[in-house]
């Protein structure tokens, strides 16, 4: 961790510990993610204490790119003020200084920031792959078809590599193969006339941020080798 973002985390818990009226308000809760890497960085938010107050509640989101204070600081684009979202356009690639986003819920009794301090690539979360599908072999090979995901907007330049994982119908676990940088796969030596459930994840090429969660499953025809 830099000495700047530890500076940031102090500030930030600094705040956490005002008291008097403030105190009473909660601090909005905020995820950011770049499933559009390198388009956009999204985050959302929600206020944890305070389910039912969004009506009464607008935010004011910006940020800037490292956390001196001088920095400039731009408009998170939110579709309207009630909104609890953002977008973070234009991202600087491989940025040396997190980019710091400051949420303010504002409401009649007063208002509460929060900060949060992010690198884009380290964010990095696309989402599953789509259109999984399987096509029985012969031999006792079944092959596995997908797509990168569609909010992905580059994947010639920005590839995607791939997780398989797969587990006869009723049976406790999964195998997993992986990682694939190609959108098929054969897997081999299945077993005849057995249903299989196959699912497929998706992460940067470069082990940039995480994996994504796993598609929804694709599930091969019964009689399948027979
Ligand atoms: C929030 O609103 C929901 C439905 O409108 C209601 O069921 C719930 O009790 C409310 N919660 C609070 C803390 O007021
Ligand atoms: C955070 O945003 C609020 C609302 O725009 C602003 O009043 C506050 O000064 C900002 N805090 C920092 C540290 O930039």
């Amino acid at each position: 961790m830099t000495r700047r973002l530890l500076l940031v985390l102090t500030l930030w818990s600094g705040y956490l510990s005002c008291g008097g009226e403030e105190g009473t308000l909660s601090q909005p809760q905020v995820r950011c993610r770049a499933f559009r890497y390198p388009v956009a960085v999204d985050c959302s938010w929600t206020l944890p204490l305070e389910p039912n107050s969004t009506t009464a509640t607008s935010f004011v989101a910006t940020y800037r790119l490292g956390v001196a204070a001088r920095g400039e600081s731009q408009p998170c684009l939110q579709p309207d003020p009630e909104a609890p979202r953002c977008a973070i356009p234009d991202i600087q690639l491989f940025s040396t200084v997190p980019y710091v986003l400051n949420v303010t819920a504002v409401r009649p009794a007063g208002a509460r920031s929060t900060f949060v301090p992010f690198v884009p690539e380290r964010i990095i979360k696309p989402d599953p792959p789509e259109g999984v599908r399987l096509s029985p072999l012969s031999g006792q090979q079944l092959q596995v078809w997908w797509e990168p995901p569609q909010s992905w907007p580059f994947p010639e330049i920005f590839s995607l590599k791939y997780w398989i994982r797969y587990r006869r119908h009723g049976a406790m676990h999964f195998r997993q193969v992986g990682p694939i940088e190609a959108t098929s796969f054969i897997l081999k030596s299945v077993r005849p006339r057995t249903r299989y459930c196959v699912q497929v994840a998706a992460q940067d090429l470069t082990d940039a941020g995480e994996s994504s969660d796993w598609s929804t499953p694709a599930v091969s025809p019964m009689a399948l080798g027979k």
